[in-house]
């Protein structure tokens, strides 16, 4: 499958596929500007974790040029008031403060002792989570192709394809991965509301590669699940928990009940970049509360009375009891998650 580059970098500046204009125009952004770049991340120009990781460390890179600080010391003030603007763009994504923290890590550990030495390491740490990422992708593929049922249907909810990573995705990765290696199967994507990244870009990716996917509105979710098309649901995640609580776009948590009510494997393929293992339980994780006219007036047209307020959480947390497992890169992690998690990748994580 030929993957969008979802971020690159462009010299002095990130061009992000700009996904809130998918699927009707594939359009780079230039961010020039780290205002540019936090205003990309906020507004979901660029999103998914691993795609918000990616673009944090180029953003990192892009700041700490324009701030041209004069000396060392001055290069490590700025980066970390640098580091928390970044951060603050989007709460949720644990790949986010990892990547930040990981290239400051590098900037600290290098060497380098010029501040053009310093940019240097910062841009490189930045390319290898960028190429790291794809490996992680296509790992998660081989992992959880065998899940992918012959001839059955598969649902997923918002989206974790290529489009939310630098590679081929996270929970779409094995589909692609089965795809390829000649199964066929058909695939169900819940629209994904208020913001439409089922509809909008799992369907648009899918299409793109061939593999036939329907588009259900998500109340519809558990009425396809009851209907017995579906053999297997797989997602994304925001954030893993050291538990295996879950937090992933909101929606999803209603679909992993749904899914147990009709015995049908509840699956969250993510990456050890996902897994914040520094946070115990999912009731540790921050849940981003978005604008509320994302809900009354979705895509600027007004869909309730004037005056009336929406509630606007972008994720919700699936706890740890109504997940299969885990599809990583470093194979599948089964229950108990605790155990499971720590052995893959150690006491503090990859993650931490
Ligand atoms: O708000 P979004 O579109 O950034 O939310 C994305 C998700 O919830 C994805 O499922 C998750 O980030 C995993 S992406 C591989």
């Amino acid at each position: 499958m030929k993957t969008p580059e979802t971020v690159r970098w462009a010299g002095d500046a990130i061009d992000v596929l700009d996904q809130t204009l998918l699927p009707g125009e594939v359009t780079y952004k230039r961010c020039d500007t780290v205002e540019l770049a936090i205003e990309a991340i906020y507004l979901l120009r660029v999103r998914g974790a691993p795609a918000i990781g990616v673009m944090a460390g180029y953003t990192l890179a892009l700041a700490m040029r324009i701030a041209a600080p004069a000396d060392r010391d001055m290069f490590f003030d700025v980066l970390e008031s640098e580091k928390a603007r970044i951060d603050a763009a989007r709460p949720t994504a644990h790949n986010l403060r990892w990547a930040l923290e990981r290239c400051a890590a590098a900037a600290h550990h290098a060497d380098a002792r010029s501040v053009d030495a310093l940019h240097a390491v910062l841009l490189e740490e930045a390319h290898a989570i960028a190429a790291e990422d794809r490996e992680l992708c296509a790992a998660i593929g081989r992992s959880g192709a065998s899940l992918v049922p012959e001839g059955g249907g598969i649902l997923t909810h918002c989206n974790a394809g290529a489009l939310a990573t630098a590679g081929i995705g996270t929970a779409l990765a094995p589909l692609y991965t089965a795809w390829d290696a000649g199964k066929r199967f058909q695939v169900f994507a819940d629209e994904t509301r208020p913001l439409w990244q089922g509809a909008r870009l799992t369907a648009w990716e899918l299409a793109q590669a061939g593999i036939p996917v329907k588009v259900l509105c998500d109340g519809a979710a558990a009425s396809l699940l009851a209907s017995g098309q579906v053999q297997l649901v797989i997602v994304g995640a925001d954030r893993v928990a050291a538990n295996g609580d879950v937090a992933n776009k909101i929606g999803t948590y209603g679909v992993a009940l749904a899914a147990r009510a009709h015995d049908i494997p509840f699956y969250v393929a993510a990456p050890s970049t996902t897994f914040d293992l520094g946070t115990p339980t999912g009731a540790g994780i921050p849940i981003e509360q978005r604008n509320s006219d994302e809900i009354v007036e979705p895509m600027g047209s007004p869909m309730a009375p004037q005056g009336v307020e929406g509630w606007n959480p972008a994720f919700d947390i699936t706890p740890h009891g109504l997940i299969a497992g885990f599809v990583t890169e470093s194979g599948i992690l089964r229950p108990p998650f605790v155990e499971s998690i720590r052995t893959a990748f150690g006491r503090h994580g990859r993650g931490a």
